[in-house]
């Protein structure tokens, strides 16, 4: 303040304060606005300066986003990896600027894990086997062929990945649990509703759906409805994330079960910041803490829920 430039954060912002450049995904789902919210407000509270940048879906979006923050000689970089490979270039950059990266909610397939300082968010392997044991438990003891369709959500992305193996790795303890259908809805209530719509009509019988997010089950929803179907009774659905929409939907029925992702990773992310910038060294995995929801568990939560 005061006219006087204090150059010791290397950021020009000149008032000491801390500079964050974050690269979000996009706004693709009620998720992702619940995250971004979080980032900001807490971007806000911690008094960091945020320079966020809305990468719209795209990958190269996000790489020149992080290039001008490298440009801008801001202190930290944090980013939500839209698809986990081809980051190590970029993040070569930045290591060599010397401006520490902190990966958030998604991870990179980067070989080299000096890249980054931390990932922080969800284990979504683990996600994916809360869904997928949810199913086997609900069909225990019982007989014949049960055909699932799967909507994915963006392709090449941590989150599609793991939540489509962690499901799949865990229902083939029952042999009568087939994946008839998959295909991705790029996380997205519209895509999602497409989606679904093909799979009534090309699949006479679908029992269930596990959709990789609240948003695509919420569209594939009314693709049920409008084809006459009960959502919840004639195809069970499992979604996750848990966003105020999903636990509506939740716990009227029309959903049976959410695997919870938290969106709310910006008080952590503060908190990492500032730890990188004074010198400590932050555990380099920092897990979300998570639950799940069942009908009834999500009428007693819903009055609670923020986002
Ligand atoms: O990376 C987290 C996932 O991205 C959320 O589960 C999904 O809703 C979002 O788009």
């Amino acid at each position: 303040g005061c006219g006087s430039k204090d150059d010791s954060t290397g950021s020009g912002s000149g008032d000491g304060k801390i500079v964050l450049g974050f690269s979000q995904v996009g706004a693709e789902s009620g998720w992702r606005t619940a995250n971004t919210k979080s980032i900001q407000d807490s971007a806000k509270a911690a008094g960091i300066e945020l320079k966020f940048a809305d990468a719209q879906g795209k990958q190269e979006n996000q790489i020149t986003a992080i290039r001008s923050f490298i440009t801008q000689k801001v202190d930290v970089i944090a980013f939500s990896p839209v698809v986990t490979s081809g980051w190590d270039a970029v993040l070569k950059e930045a290591k060599d600027a010397g401006i520490p990266v902190i990966l958030t909610d998604r991870a990179v397939d980067s070989q080299d894990t000096s890249l980054y300082v931390t990932f922080l968010g969800s284990d979504f392997i683990e996600e994916g086997k809360k869904a997928g044991q949810w199913l086997v438990d609900q069909y225990k003891g019982k007989t014949g062929p049960v055909s699932i369709v799967e909507l994915q959500g963006t392709t090449g992305a941590a989150p599609a990945i793991d939540r489509q193996k962690g499901f799949a790795d865990t229902i083939a303890a029952d042999p009568n649990l087939k994946i008839v259908k998959s295909q991705t809805g790029d996380f997205t209530r519209a895509q999602g509703k497409t989606v679904m719509e093909t799979f009534l009509q090309s699949t006479p019988k679908i029992d269930v759906l596990y959709a990789h997010n609240d948003d695509m089950g919420l569209g594939a929803i009314e693709a049920i409805e409008a084809a006459g179907k009960k959502p919840g009774t004639d195809i069970k659905i499992i979604t996750v994330d848990a966003v105020k929409d999903g636990m509506t939907a939740l716990s009227e029925g029309k959903i049976n079960y959410i695997v919870e992702c938290s969106p709310l990773l910006g008080p952590q992310l503060m908190d990492v910041v500032k730890q990188v910038k004074s010198g400590g060294s932050p555990e380099k995995r920092i897990l979300t803490k998570e639950t799940t929801f069942t009908q009834e568990q999500a009428k007693t939560e819903l009055p609670n829920r923020q986002y």
